[in-house]
């Protein structure tokens, strides 16, 4: 390039739909600079993986790669500062959820610090928004339960707080659990589908985030196999379900799904307990769960809704540490 030539792109500012070709890379180093605390080892290899389709340049490949790598990031807008990137907001497909109709997910908002407190997130967020009337009719995201500024921004804009979840981790631990008794907690079968189902849309309605994040409550989440145990033995995942029945057997007390992915030795679980069985119940099930599905030799993790604090005391009393609290917020 000449000397003194000044192209498009050196002036460009304020606010444009992000385009993938120009944009991902300066977005991977936006997100790895204002998530740089809280990323997890998915989160790093995504960025990386941004980093090398922005480098290739074959865009139709980037694409479906990048769908694999981070979903979050399928459209959205940024803003720009005399031709740098400074701000982003993500927007990709959510779930359909047939009480809200369809929806998409919010991420990824963020500012360079030199840039904050000038009203670009909220430009940012405001033409998300815009454009989310034009293709659907709700959005939801998740934030960090202490970060105050996202969440007052995200209040202010009319989002309205659904649920706050925690995640707790318990580490391999090489400890023998003895079991806990007396809940008759037995495998489910197919023809329990309906009745956890009632107990899933009681103790999880979508309506306070569903199962956790983008896990609405929808009944093909609640189909135990036909012969009860496990499914999906030869499959991707193994998925378990246990219920504890009522003492008339017409409904569930309480219930235990824990999935196991296929290359993944973490065992991912959530324990349902009808109200006015907490406590006992929900210790029950989760012994069940360390010692059924994870035995000595997994790690388990479970999102479990912050609001129930008895839970939350049986998690720490067996080994289980919070990671993190998420707040999931719904605009519509
Ligand atoms: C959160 C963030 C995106 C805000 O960007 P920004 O461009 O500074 O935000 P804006 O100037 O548009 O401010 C919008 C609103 O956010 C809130 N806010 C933002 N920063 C704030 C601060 N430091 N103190 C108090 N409120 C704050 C206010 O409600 C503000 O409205 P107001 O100016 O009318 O009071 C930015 O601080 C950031 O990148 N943080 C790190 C990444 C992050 O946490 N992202 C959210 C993930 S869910």
């Amino acid at each position: 390039m000449a000397a003194g030539l000044v192209t498009a792109q050196q002036t460009l500012t304020g606010l444009q739909p992000m385009q993938l070709r120009r944009d991902l890379a300066a977005i991977a180093d936006l997100i790895e600079y204002a998530f740089a605390p809280s990323l997890d080892a998915a989160g790093r290899s995504a960025i990386q993986e941004m980093r090398l389709i922005s480098r290739t340049g074959a865009l139709l490949w980037a694409l479906g790669r990048l769908n694999k790598a981070m979903p979050g990031l399928s459209g959205g807008f940024v803003w720009y500062e005399s031709g740098r990137l400074v701000g982003n907001v993500s927007i990709s497909p959510a779930e359909s959820l047939p009480c809200y109709g369809k929806g998409w997910v919010i991420a990824n908002v963020a500012v360079y610090p030199e840039f904050r407190r000038r009203g670009i997130a909220r430009r940012l967020m405001q033409a998300s928004l815009d454009w989310i009337t034009r293709h659907g009719t709700f959005a939801t995201l998740q934030v960090e339960a202490d970060n105050p500024n996202a969440r007052a921004l995200y209040e202010s804009m009319g989002f309205i707080t659904q649920r706050s979840f925690i995640r707790w981790r318990r580490p391999i631990s090489h400890h023998f659990l003895p079991p806990m008794n007396p809940a008759d907690i037995r495998p489910l079968i197919r023809r329990d589908s309906a009745r956890l189902f009632t107990l899933a849309e009681r103790v999880r309605p979508n309506e306070s985030g569903g199962l956790g994040w983008l896990r609405p409550t929808e009944k093909k989440r609640f189909r135990p196999p036909r012969l009860g145990g496990m499914l999906g033995i030869f499959n991707e995942h193994r998925m378990f379900y246990w219920g504890v029945p009522s003492e008339s057997g017409a409904e569930l007390d309480g219930a235990l799904l824990a999935e196991q992915r296929f290359g993944l030795s973490t065992v991912l679980f959530d324990v349902l307990v009808a109200p006015e069985h907490q406590g006992e119940l929900g210790a029950a099930l989760v012994n069940h769960v360390i010692r059924a599905v994870a035995g000595r030799h997994q790690p388990l993790v479970t999102d479990h809704p912050a609001d129930d604090s008895l839970m939350a005391d049986v998690l720490k009393g067996n080994g289980f540490v919070p990671e993190r609290e998420l707040v999931h917020m719904l605009w519509r």
